[in-house]
């Protein structure tokens, strides 16, 4: 692994696995994100491990089995309000928690995730 990076200071794949893990458990049974989210979020948990890994430092692997990363334009399908960001990104705080992630990695991961999450908004409250 590269030194210096995120994903190396916070032990690497097996963290990433764990966070990734948590989170979709909270996903899954959040009123606000059921709607949008598949019944079965194994392969989205699988192309999160991948991407997450990328974001943070690690190995290329998202680029590497499903091109360019596009956030935004490949969430354009799925109606994302404030509402589901914030529900989003509460599922994550839950999950950095539940995975031991510590400072300051975990404010540093927030605060990279908060951005996305704002990027990613496509539609207004109702
Ligand atoms: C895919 C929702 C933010 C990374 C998806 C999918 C939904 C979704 C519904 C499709 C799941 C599937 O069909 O498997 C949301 C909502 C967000 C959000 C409501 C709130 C702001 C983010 C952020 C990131 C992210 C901040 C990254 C930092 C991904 C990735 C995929 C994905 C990597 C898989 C894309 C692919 O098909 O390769 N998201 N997302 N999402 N999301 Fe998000």
């Amino acid at each position: 692994v590269k030194h210096g990076t995120i994903y190396e200071a916070i032990g690497g794949f097996p963290t990433i696995n764990n966070l990734v893990t948590a989170f979709y458990k909270r996903v899954g049974s959040h009123p606000k994100l059921i709607p949008i989210f598949p019944a079965d979020l194994t392969e989205t948990a699988r192309k999160q491990r991948l991407f997450l890994t990328q974001f943070f430092g690690g190995p290329k692997w998202y680029t590497e089995d499903r091109g360019h990363p596009m956030m935004r334009r490949r969430h354009l399908p799925f109606e994302i309000t404030p509402e589901r960001r914030d529900a989003w990104l509460e599922c994550m705080d839950a999950a950095l928690t539940e995975a031991e992630i510590e400072e300051p990695y975990r404010a540093a991961i927030f605060e990279k995730l908060t951005m996305t999450a704002n990027h990613m908004m496509n539609t207004p409250d109702k």
